[in-house]
């Protein structure tokens, strides 16, 4: 068995429509309504997940409504990237060696266009993502391919790597 079958069979993982596996595991009974502009603005305060990103998949480019943060559990380091309002890429290296401008916790800030890889393909990255408010899909767009090569040209490479082929 490999060492992602072991963590998805142990930790009861599913498929997560941004690639990889996830399992929530705590979400905050309490509850607030925010001016979220969707059709339901009622969020609980916090959820929590464990996710597992296989060397041989991506975090494809999403965007959330609200703050994640990522917290390295286990495997290979990740590297986050992240294009702010401006259009400014930047590269966030999740793992233990803090010497080596890898940080145990990363964090999202809002309305990043963000996605991620496997440091070494061969292997996989298990991290925790807590999102506050609680996460809902009503806050979570998978960006397209196409809209991104557009407003993005000076990274289609990374676009390319980051997102799926469009029918
Ligand atoms: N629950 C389902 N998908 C997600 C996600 O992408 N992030 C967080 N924090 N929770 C989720």
């Amino acid at each position: 068995m490999s060492d992602s079958q072991y963590w998805i069979d142990a930790l009861g993982l599913i498929k997560h429509p941004e690639g990889g596996y996830f399992q929530e595991k705590y979400r905050c009974p309490e509850t607030v309504s925010l001016n979220t502009g969707t059709p339901d603005q009622k969020r609980n305060l916090a959820s929590s997940i464990y996710f597992l990103l296989p060397g041989n998949e991506v975090s494809a480019f999403h965007r959330l409504r609200y703050d994640e943060i990522w917290y390295y559990h286990a495997g290979s380091p990740l590297i986050i990237y992240m294009i702010d309002d401006h259009g400014k890429l930047t590269e966030h290296k999740l793992g233990l060696n803090a010497g080596q401008n890898e940080w145990p916790q990363v964090v999202v800030p809002r309305g990043n266009i963000f996605g991620a890889i496997v440091c070494q393909p061969e292997s996989y990255t298990l991290i925790g993502c807590v999102v506050a408010p609680g996460f809902d899909y009503q806050d979570f767009e998978l960006l397209p391919r196409k809209m991104l090569l557009g407003q993005y040209p000076q990274y289609r490479e990374l676009i390319l790597k980051l997102t799926r082929a469009e029918k």
